[in-house]
């Protein structure tokens, strides 16, 4: 193990331990598909890819029919250190969202036919959106935690046209949404018109600059779903929870194990708990489903992969965070000072 975590440190300044090595190996049992080894492991894929390639070079595990697979050393070391398979339990019923959509099964047909002809997702604005299940999920877990009906809620980026399936919802007092793309807040503005609904403000605006002053305390409940380094989280969270009225307000938020070590998460926890003085209330694991984007060529993952297939399933994933306000809980409304880094990081492959 001490060889192998030496072997990933020379080609990573993404924290190692033995218990990510285990995570892959485990991973590795279970699926030879590399998209299967990031998404089981719940390590970062620039990470994985570090610990499959110093597994390779020493000999540990072979690349054959785009498959990773252990050869005979490899076996004896799962062996040795008692490591199984990575199982699987995700409930089929609810796929681990925690919330079923029967109530909602109408919004989800309606949801569908008004979007079918949604924008495509641009590598420019590291966009990818979630599955249609997913953005009816959210509705219903925002709804579930009492924080749509007759509530003003603002949604900051829109890919996901979460604006949408809350406008067919009707539950929603008041809506605001805003995108840096025009083409996805003209949509939405198409689809407002469709579903007839008049109480939405929709912006083109980019999330980088401060936010006007009538954005700032008016709203009771945020949705957004920030590229994943520390910075970025600072700043379109804490500009989330600069638009909530005062305490008691909700914020929802995507944030993924694929392109975050444990350890980046630690830091985000520290920003949420002692910067914005917010509690987390819900993590629900897995719960937002991307659709693969058709730029995953052009993205850091690929390079970096050691076997180039693309993925045959949703294997980008991000936990569904919920913060709450309390007293004394303040947001971000500074400028951002940063230009790539606050889309890049070392943990980061999407982009
Ligand atoms: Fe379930």
């Amino acid at each position: 193990m001490r060889e192998i975590i030496e072997r990933v440190k020379e080609k990573t300044s993404i924290p190692v331990y033995e218990r990510t090595v285990e995570n892959v190996l485990s991973a590795i049992l279970a699926s030879g598909d590399v998209w299967k080894v990031v998404d089981l492991s719940e390590e970062p894929l620039p990470l994985v890819v570090a610990v499959v390639t110093a597994l390779y070079e020493l000999g540990y595990v072979t690349f054959k029919d785009d498959r990773v697979t252990l050869t005979k050393k490899g076996k004896e070391l799962v062996e040795k250190y008692g490591i199984g398979p990575r199982a699987d339990y995700t409930c089929r019923h609810c796929q681990g969202k925690t919330v079923e959509l029967d109530a909602f099964s109408e919004l989800l047909v309606e949801f569908r036919e008004l979007t079918k002809d949604r924008p495509e997702p641009l590598h420019e604005f590291d966009q990818a959106y979630v599955t249609p299940e997913t953005t009816v999920a959210r509705v219903a877990f925002m709804h579930s935690r009492g924080d749509l009906e007759n509530k003003e809620v603002f949604v900051l980026g829109d890919d996901d046209l979460t604006s949408v399936a809350l406008m067919l919802s009707g539950l929603p007092k008041r809506i605001a949404v805003l995108d840096i793309d025009e083409r996805l807040t003209k949509f939405i503005e198409r689809a407002a018109d469709e579903i007839g609904y008049g109480n939405i403000e929709i912006f083109t605006f980019d999330l980088r600059k401060p936010l006007p002053d009538y954005a700032l305390r008016r709203f009771d409940t945020f949705v957004t779903d920030p590229p994943e380094t520390v910075y970025a989280i600072r700043s379109f969270i804490g500009r989330g929870i600069a638009t909530l009225k005062g305490p008691g307000c909700a914020g929802y938020f995507g944030i993924t194990r694929r392109e975050s070590s444990i350890d980046k998460w630690r830091d985000i926890q520290r920003v949420l708990l002692n910067e914005f003085n917010v509690v987390i209330t819900d993590i629900i694991r897995n719960f937002n489903e991307y659709v693969n984007w058709d730029y995953v060529e052009e993205t850091r993952a690929w390079r970096l992969l050691p076997l180039k297939v693309m993925p045959g399933y949703n294997w980008y994933k991000s936990y569904m965070f919920r913060i709450q306000t309390l007293e004394g809980s303040k947001g971000f409304e500074g400028e951002i000072t940063v230009g790539q880094e606050l889309y890049d990081d070392e943990e980061s492959s999407t982009t």
